[in-house]
């Protein structure tokens, strides 16, 4: 930091001076109108003149620290003239005290503007400081807040609302939106963006080289100047692809990206960006603890056909596999009832679990995972489904679910994956569907990613 803007940072504790002083000073004018003190008179105009000369040094300090621009220029253009006025109207006082401390009501009039005008001032200053510790620190950040933005289709999605505006709020706003506006630039907004900042316009429409923006960008990211600056989140490859052909293409606020007609590398950039926002949110699942399961029970269950086994190191948490069960499903799910507490995954496929036998799921309300593909469920069997409010994942391909049922689970809380390939659901139907809720993904397609713990599940043949 510049010795210039050191002093800028010494306004917080500089504008307390004056307060204080100024306080002291009406205290003794509004104690010297008694008989008794009136000697206090003349110490109070010196106390009064010296006051005056803390608040011109608050004034030049607070004047330099707005150059910094980390408040809102119009906040702190009412608090450099409501500053300006209180010192005039205590200069005032100071030159004029002669005339009317003899008058006692003009005096007290006049002793409760200076108090008026006190608060006023010190009231305005201290709503745009952020927190005590301002002196410290660059203040708090917490306009960080964004919705992610639905792209169901990257063709026809805004390239400003769905786009370019969702990497401009996630990774400069903080500095330079509403509640910053570092060098003077605000980027959350069309009209902000075009008005640019201190050294005037960011962009050059259709001359993506020659913009401020993008150069700040590019700039080595030791570089002082280079944004975002080096401590924060940086911008993805593909976020600045995007943002430079934006520009190169006219920097449009309104505009499908299929209108700018994207070249193929722009599409795949498009495309990364795109994966990126529907990453699903890794979240710590926080379950319950709970205690292990019986052994004599398990043994049990091992006997007719369950595959059981723990679903990590020192947790109780189990997984339960039913691919080769020696008696009917009904049975099978009736006993498997004992562990519904442990149990995060169910494997059903090909386990001749059908519509009517299907609401025995319903008391595993731990499930986390749940595989029944390749049995004859159909929208009648998702309703036990949709009462599994901890499900993240969904594997019912080769079943008779159509995208009426599909509809019906879709909404559930922890959603994130369906696999719904060999049914008649359509990619056109799943994408629409997906278009509507964030992180929820459809795969309707054979080739799946498979599940890690896939290989761990499947029970050998004898
Ligand atoms: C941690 C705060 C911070 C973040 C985040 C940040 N900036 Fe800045 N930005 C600054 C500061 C401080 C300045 C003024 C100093 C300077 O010019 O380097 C500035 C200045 C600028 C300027 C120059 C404005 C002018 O007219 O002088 C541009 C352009 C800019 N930033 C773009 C961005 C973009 C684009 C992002 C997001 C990718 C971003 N900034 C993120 C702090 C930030």
């Amino acid at each position: 930091m510049d010795p210039i803007s050191i002093i800028g940072r010494f306004h917080p504790v500089l504008v307390h001076l004056p307060i204080g002083i100024f306080v002291a000073a009406i205290l003794l004018a509004a104690l010297s109108m008694v008989e008794k003190y009136r000697f206090l008179r003349d110490s109070t105009r010196i106390i009064l003149g010296i006051g005056l000369i803390t608040a011109v040094l608050s004034m030049v300090s607070g004047y330099v620290l707005s150059l910094e621009g980390s408040n809102s220029e119009a906040d702190v253009e009412i608090h450099q003239w409501t500053a300006i006025g209180m010192t005039l109207i205590y200069a005032a006082y100071f030159f004029f005290s002669p005339l009317i401390t003899n008058h006692k009501y003009p005096n007290l009039i006049a002793l409760l503007i200076l108090l008026g005008s006190l608060v006023l001032t010190g009231h305005q200053g201290g709503s745009l400081t952020h927190g005590e510790n301002f002196l410290w620190s660059m203040g708090t950040e917490n306009d960080k807040k964004t919705t992610l933005p639905v792209i169901a289709d990257i063709q026809k999605a805004d390239i400003y609302r769905d786009i370019v505006g969702h990497t401009l709020q996630t990774k400069c706003v903080e500095c330079h939106g509403a509640n910053k506006q570092k060098g003077k630039l605000r980027l959350d907004d069309p009209t902000w963006i075009d008005k640019g900042g201190k050294n005037g316009a960011v962009l050059v429409k259709g001359d993506a080289e020659n913009s401020e923006l993008i150069k700040r960008l590019l700039l080595d990211e030791s570089d002082d100047h280079h944004m975002p600056p080096k401590e924060k989140e940086q911008l993805t490859t593909a976020e600045k692809s995007i943002l430079s052909w934006w520009i190169r293409t006219g920097a449009k606020y309104t505009a499908t990206v299929e209108s700018l007609a994207p070249d193929e590398n722009i599409l795949k950039e498009l495309e990364n960006f795109k994966s990126n926002l529907t990453r699903p949110e890794v979240k710590n699942i926080e379950r319950p603890v709970v205690t292990a399961a019986d052994a004599l029970l398990i043994q049990s269950l091992k006997k007719i056909g369950w595959v059981i086994s723990p679903i990590a190191v020192n947790d109780n948490h189990l997984r339960a596999t039913g691919f080769n069960l020696t008696v009917d499903i009904d049975s099978a799910l009736t006993l498997l009832g004992g562990v519904a507490d442990q149990l995060i995954e169910l494997k059903l496929n090909k386990s001749g679990i059908n519509d009517s036998s299907i609401y025995r799921i319903e008391k595993f309300q731990s499930l986390e995972k749940l595989w029944l593909e390749n049995n004859s469920i159909s929208d009648i069997g998702i309703n036990s489904i949709n009462k599994l409010k901890h499900l993240q994942y969904l594997n019912l391909s080769n079943t008779q679910i159509t995208t009426t049922g599909l509809k019906k689970i879709i909404s559930l809380g922890q959603l994130r994956s369906i696999y719904v390939s060999r049914t008649e659901i359509r990619p056109e139907d799943a994408k629409q569907m997906m278009a509507l809720l964030k992180n929820v993904k459809i795969f309707t397609s054979d080739s799946l990613p498979k599940l890690p713990t896939d290989s761990l599940l499947v029970k050998k043949e004898k």
